[in-house]
């Protein structure tokens, strides 16, 4: 298990492209697993920095200001800071959110292409590219439209049918996007990264590096096998990292947004410790993980690794890289375009973000599947595990003790079998919810916490302190000490209430300041004096659930 003795860590989750809201979606493949992560290390007193920025460059994006007639630094900066916010509202709080576009990531990245071909790790080629000889612009990626030559879907982009989900490797009928005419071919001078060179390199390091997913592995290492191609990274558009060739920049041709985006996992880093050579020290002295979706193992597992690489390492390769299965809405895939989505915005003006961490984490298993949002399956969650069992228990110990102790801790008298077996409880815990959070299993340290939470409404049930209020001291000092512990427990997963459960018990400090190892100890005292006390949570109406399932489905 990390902790404090073990260096920093370095956390970062998946680049949101600045073109549109944060989705449930997004949450759950990176975003959740890395903040939990974040604030359970935090807890054991880890110096962890959670680093992550708008992907801002790309074709979409030029394309979509181009539509709306604004300036694409003034469409990306709109994006960013709503994003970020959006973040916030779910608790998630980074350390650093920057942007691909920031001028340190600009100069970083030419920086790196300028190594790397200094390396011969870099060469030119002449490529056949459309072009729109009515815009007068060469059309890459979603700039050419046409038919889908798998599924004959009509209108899908040169890169993408989002009709059958495929890349098209030839698309046919092509049109140019802006005006429709369909473009010529024209020649144009691109780079290539020597990816190929680095298929021996690749494979002994996800062979030694015990940390990656095996499933993953498996798969990379079979793409390694078929064969690795060079990679273009160079785009004929005006968005972007200009090309610095020379010591002059080009004018229209720039960076691949893949070949500029992960750097900036690095740049913003810079960024953040305002020193280059602090930053590249204290990387090279950290345990990097990058968190991210399975739609993007190509680029995280091949092409990062072989880029730092290329740079001699300069930069260190990431330990580990948690890669997870998408999420589906209602057993559907996730689409923006078909608008079945939920924003992350829309969700907690009608639910408490907590209970939308809750229930994610809860199905958020750490593997390649795809998992599921249903909004039945929350309303049930919510209701029978984070209300009907750690609701319950946190809410009648702090009402019991109010009620019949002046709201003040009593002083145990004796233990008997049932009350040193929950001692034994408190003192275990932590290191089962510790070990299973350090290993990625977010879901089985949720149920863990479900477990010991529906132990002491066990324990609380059998020792029926009801029957005699005056004798039950020592099933109430057990159990608000259970309390204090479930607390902390719940902090990285649902921050906002367990600080409200930590303001009810009245006790010193800010929860996420507290102790991940001051789970097992007893160190709530007799005497001492409880806060106000209401209940957490409030029960999720199935009139509510039905209204979102309708929303959904009339869209
Ligand atoms: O697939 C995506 O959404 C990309 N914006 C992810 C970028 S991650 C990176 F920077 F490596
Ligand atoms: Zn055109």
């Amino acid at each position: 298990m990390l902790n404090s003795k073990s260096g920093p860590v370095i956390i970062t989750s998946a680049l949101p492209y600045a073109n549109g809201e944060i989705h449930l979606g997004h949450i759950s493949s990176t975003y959740l697993p890395a903040d939990i992560f974040r604030r359970f290390l935090r807890l054991n007193q880890v110096e962890v920095y959670y680093l992550c920025a708008s992907d801002d460059f790309g074709t979409p994006i030029l394309i979509e200001t181009e539509k709306k007639k604004i300036e694409p630094h003034e469409y990306v900066k709109y994006w960013h800071d709503k994003d970020l916010q959006d973040f916030n509202l779910v608790g998630i709080n980074f350390d650093s959110f920057s942007q691909t576009s920031s001028e340190t990531n600009r100069k970083f990245v030419q920086y790196v292409f300028d190594i790397l071909k200094k390396n011969d790790l870099i060469y030119e080629k002449v490529v056949v590219q459309y072009y729109c000889e009515k815009d007068l612009k060469f059309l890459p990626d979603r700039y050419v439209v046409g038919k889908c030559p798998y599924c004959d879907a009509m209108g899908q982009y040169s890169d993408l049918c989002e009709k059958c989900g495929r890349i098209p490797e030839k698309i046919l009928d092509p049109k140019c996007a802006i005006c429709g005419l369909p473009p010529v071919k024209k020649e144009s001078n691109h780079y290539f990264f020597k990816l190929s060179n680095f298929a021996d390199v690749l494979e002994s390091w996800l062979k030694e590096n015990k940390l990656l997913q095996q499933d993953v592995k498996k798969y990379v290492l079979n793409w390694i096998v078929e064969g690795l191609q060079d990679w273009d990274v160079t785009r004929d558009i005006p968005w972007g990292i200009n090309i610095p060739i020379e010591g002059k920049a080009q004018k229209d041709k720039v960076f691949y947004g893949w070949f500029d985006n992960h750097l900036c996992y690095i740049s913003s880093f810079i960024d953040l410790l305002g020193d280059i050579n602090k930053a590249r020290e204290k990387w090279n002295n950290s345990k990097i993980f990058h968190f991210i979706g399975k739609d993007i193992v190509y680029h995280h597992y091949l092409f990062l690794p072989a880029i730092r690489i290329g740079i001699k390492q300069e930069y260190k390769l990431p330990d580990f890289i948690p890669t997870r299965g998408h999420l589906m809405l209602q057993n559907n895939k996730i689409s923006k375009s078909r608008n079945w989505y939920i924003g992350l915005r829309e969700f907690v003006n009608i639910f408490h973000p907590d209970y939308l961490r809750f229930y994610i984490a809860s199905i958020c298993s750490f593997s390649q599947d795809d998992i599921n949002f249903d909004w039945y399956d929350f309303e049930k969650r919510i209701n029978n595990e984070l209300i009907a069992n750690i609701g319950n228990f946190v809410n009648r110990t702090l009402t019991f003790i109010k009620k019949n102790f002046r709201n003040e801790i009593p002083a145990p008298t004796g233990y008997d079998e049932l009350d040193k077996n929950a001692l034994i409880e408190i003192e275990r815990i932590g290191r089962k919810v510790g070990e299973l959070i350090s290993s990625n299993e977010v879901d089985k340290a949720l149920k863990s916490i479900l477990t010991f939470s529906s132990i002491f409404n066990q324990y609380f049930q059998r020792k029926e302190p009801w029957k005699n209020p005056e004798q039950s001291a020592t099933t109430l000092y057990v159990s608000i000490n259970a309390v204090r512990s479930l607390s902390i427990l719940l902090a990285p997963f649902i921050p906002f209430s367990a600080e409200q459960i930590w303001k009810q018990m009245s006790l010193e400090g800010n929860i996420h300041e507290q102790i991940w190892d001051s789970i097992g100890t007893i160190l709530l005292q007799p005497g001492h004096k409880l806060g106000q006390i209401e209940p957490i949570f409030k029960r999720i109406d199935n009139d509510k659930i039905k209204e979102q399932v309708d929303k959904l489905n009339n869209r």
